[in-house]
C-alpha cells in the first residue's frame, strides 16, 4: 500500500540560522519566565547571530502550546513587534503539539514557496512551569454542594482522553508490543544521559544557546517588558537536566506504572526554553551561506494509543518521496518522548545508534513541547556542518497520534 500522509519538497528554502534558549528544568530558574519574553529573546538572539535587520523580516510565526500568560493568544504578534517586526507585518500562532518547531518551519517553507515571505521568523517557547491550575464551567458560578474542582493543565494535557492513556502509557504499550525491556530502555537513557554530558564537555552547546539573563525588551510606541530571573540568579546558561547517570541508578528508580517500564530517569524531562529558527529564500541570502537546506516535510497519523510511533511511518514516506534511503542519512535527531518510544522507532527503521541523537536527546535535555522541533533540527543542521555529510533528518511523535520528520541538507556539501 502506498504510504498515507502529506508529503512535501521545498527546492530552495534556506535556513540561516538558528539559536536556542538553555531547557530548564520544571520550577527552576525560567518558571516565572512568560513563554511570550522567552520567545523574544529567542526571536532578537537568532537576528543578532545572523547579523539581519529585523525590518528584513516579512512573516512571523511561532508556537506554544501552554496557555502560560495572560497575553497568550497575542504571542506570535508580541513576539514580533517586541524583536522589532515592522507593525505592517503579520504574525501567526501554529501547533501540532510535539511537532510544533517542525510545523513552523514546514509552514515558513510554503509561505517562501510561495512568494508570500521572503524572510521568516520562526520561534516556539514554552513554559511548562506556567501551564495553567484551570476550571472550564465556573464562570457560570458554583452550584451550591457541586464540585469546585480546578485541574493541573501541564499533568491532565500528558493524557489522552481520546483512548484513556497519559502519554507515558502509550510508550507502555509499545513497550509491550515490541517486547522492549526496562534494561534496554535504561541503557537508551543512560547513554542519552552520557552523550549530553559529552556533548557539553566539549562545549558543544556553547554555540547552540544564548544565554537569558535579568533583560527589559523596548520597542517603539509599546510599553516596556522583560524577563526576570529569581533573585540571586544572574543568567541561565547552560541545560539544567543532564547529570551524570549510571544504568544502575536507573534501574533503581521506580516505574511509574505497575509492571511498567517507564521512570523519571528514562522519560523525558519536563523542562522550559524557547528557540528560534531565520528561514529565507535562496534570493533573500545574498551571498550568505545558510546553516542548513530545508529540503522536505513529511506529516503522518498513527494510533492514538502507540502514538510514540509517528516517526517510523513519517520518515519512511519523508525518504520514498525524497528519493533517498536510509544510508543516505549522516544523522538523525528523533524526539526521545520516553525510552521505550524511542527504542522502538530506532529499532524499526533500522537506524544505527550512533547516528541517532548523537548529542543526547529530550530524555537527557527535556522536552518543552512547541520548541523541541527547532532544537532538533537546529542540531542536525550543525551536526552535518560539523562533519561536512549532506543529509540529516529531524522527527518526532505527536501526542494524540501523528509523526512529523524534515529533511536537511548541508550546504556545505551539496555536490
Ligand atoms: C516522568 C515524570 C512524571 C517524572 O516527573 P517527576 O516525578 O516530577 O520527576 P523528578 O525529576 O522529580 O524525578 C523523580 C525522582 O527520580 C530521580 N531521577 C530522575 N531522573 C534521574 C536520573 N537521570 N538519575 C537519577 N535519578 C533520577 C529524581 O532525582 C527524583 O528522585 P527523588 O524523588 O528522590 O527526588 C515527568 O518527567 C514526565 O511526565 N515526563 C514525561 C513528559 C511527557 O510525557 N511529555 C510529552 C511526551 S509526548
Amino acid at each position: 500500500m502506498k504510504a498515507r500522509g502529506q508529503f512535501r519538497a521545498f527546492p530552495a528554502t534556506a535556513l540561516l540560522d538558528g539559536i536556542r534558549t538553555p531547557w530548564v528544568d520544571l520550577n527552576g530558574p525560567l518558571g516565572l519566565v512568560s513563554p511570550t519574553d522567552l520567545g523574544i529573546k529567542a526571536g532578537r538572539a537568532v537576528l543578532q547571530r545572523a547579523r539581519l535587520d529585523a525590518s528584513e523580516v516579512d512573516s512571523v510565526l511561532a508556537g506554544s502550546m501552554a496557555q502560560a500568560d495572560f497575553d497568550a493568544y497575542m504571542l506570535p504578534r508580541h513576539i514580533g513587534l517586541y524583536c522589532g517586526v515592522d507593525q505592517a507585518v503579520p504574525a501567526l500562532m501554529v501547533q501540532r503539539i510535539c511537532a510544533t518547531g517542525f510545523e513552523l518551519l514546514r509552514q515558513a517553507g510554503e509561505q517562501i514557496q510561495a512568494g508570500e515571505a521572503g524572510t521568516v521568523l520562526c520561534v516556539a517557547a514554552e513554559s511548562m512551569s506556567r501551564n495553567p491550575i484551570v476550571a472550564y464551567t465556573h464562570r457560570g458560578g458554583f452550584r451550591l454542594g457541586g464540585e469546585v474542582g480546578f485541574k493541573d493543565f501541564l499533568w491532565e494535557a500528558l493524557f489522552d482522553p481520546a483512548v484513556g492513556i497519559s502519554m507515558i502509557q502509550t510508550a507502555e504499550n509499545i513497550a509491550r508490543q515490541y517486547q522492549i525491556s526496562r534494561a534496554a530502555v535504561d541503557a537508551w537513557a543512560a547513554q542519552s544521559f552520557a552523550r549530553a554530558m559529552a556533548a557539553r564537555a566539549q562545549g558543544w552547546f556553547t554555540d547552540e544557546c544564548v544565554s537569558v539573563s535579568n533583560e527589559m525588551f523596548e520597542a517603539p510606541g509599546l510599553l516596556p517588558r522583560g524577563i526576570r530571573l529569581p533573585r540571586g540568579i544572574e543568567a541561565v546558561t547552560e541545560d539544567s537536566h543532564p547529570r551524570a547517570t549510571s544504568p544502575q541508578r536507573l534501574q533503581q528508580l521506580s516505574p511509574l506504572y505497575p509492571q511498567g517500564v517507564q521512570t523519571a530517569g528514562n522519560s523525558c524531562a519536563v523542562v522550559d526554553g524557547a528557540a528560534a529558527v531565520l528561514m529565507c529564500s535562496a534570493e533573500r541570502l545574498a551571498g550568505r551561506k545558510p546553516l542548513a537546506w530545508l529540503r522536505a516535510s513529511s506529516v503522518v497519523g498513527v494510533a492514538p494509543e502507540v502514538m510514540g510511533l509517528g516517526p517510523v511511518p513519517a520518515i519512511r514516506l519523508l525518504l520514498e518521496r525524497a528519493g533517498l534511503s536510509l544510508d543516505d542519512i549522516a544523522c538523525f535527531e528523533i524526539n526521545e518522548a520516553q525510552g521505550a518510544q524511542i527504542v522502538a522507532v530506532q529499532r524499526s527503521l533500522g537506524i544505527a545508534p550512533e547516528r541517532l541523537n548523537a548529542c543526547g536527546g529530550a530524555i537527557a535535555l527535556g522536552h518543552p513541547l512547541a520548541a523541541t522541533g527547532l532544537r532538533l533540527v537546529i542540531s542536525v543542521a550543525r551536526q552535518l556542518r560539523a562533519s561536512g555529510q549532506r543529509y540529516g533528518v529531524a522527527s518526532a511523535c505527536v501526542g494524540g497520534g501523528q509523526g512529523m520528520a524534515l529533511l536537511l541538507e548541508n550546504p556545505l556539501a551539496v555536490a
